[in-house]
């Protein structure tokens, strides 16, 4: 059977409950045990994957109170990706076109994290509902 050598591998993958009380501590610890796994030694690659996390764990603790991060690494030919996904079923993002504008923010907030999200990513996707909730997908390739 001829298979490609593209297909992604699943090579890890932690779900971690996101809330108030529990913050992002634990979160971050996983995301820096891939990247110890993965031995990615550059500072500003750790920082980016750090701070990526950082925006999408803030959001839903900001906005939605309580959630789940998935962190996850896949092998596709010879390169490696993480993908972090933020899930969380919180009122919602009511313009979704605006969500990634510089300063956008329906909570006094700066409203720079998604904005600094997508340009620290390889690739992001939002899907949101009005009241029932958001998911966001951010890709880097390490
Ligand atoms: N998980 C979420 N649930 C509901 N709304 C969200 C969520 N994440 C982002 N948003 C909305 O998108 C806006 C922009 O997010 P962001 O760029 O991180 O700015 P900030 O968090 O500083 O307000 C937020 O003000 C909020 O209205
Ligand atoms: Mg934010």
């Amino acid at each position: 059977m001829k298979t490609s050598n593209r297909a992604p591998v699943a090579i890890y993958k932690r779900c971690i409950p996101v809330t108030k009380e529990a913050g992002l501590s634990l979160a971050r610890k996983e995301l820096r045990k891939l990247l110890d796994m993965l031995e990615v030694e550059s500072e500003m690659r750790r920082a980016e994957l750090l701070t990526m996390l950082d925006e999408i764990g803030n959001n839903i603790i900001r906005h939605a109170g309580n959630g789940t991060i998935c962190i996850s690494a896949y092998r596709v030919g010879g390169r490696v990706g993480v993908r972090l996904v933020a899930e969380d079923r919180g009122r919602g993002i009511d313009d979704l076109s605006k969500a990634f504008s510089r300063g956008f923010s329906e909570d006094n907030g700066l409203g720079m994290g998604l904005n600094l999200l997508r340009s620290l990513s390889d690739d992001v996707r939002i899907a949101s509902l009005i009241g029932g909730g958001t998911y966001v997908e951010a890709w880097k390739w390490i």
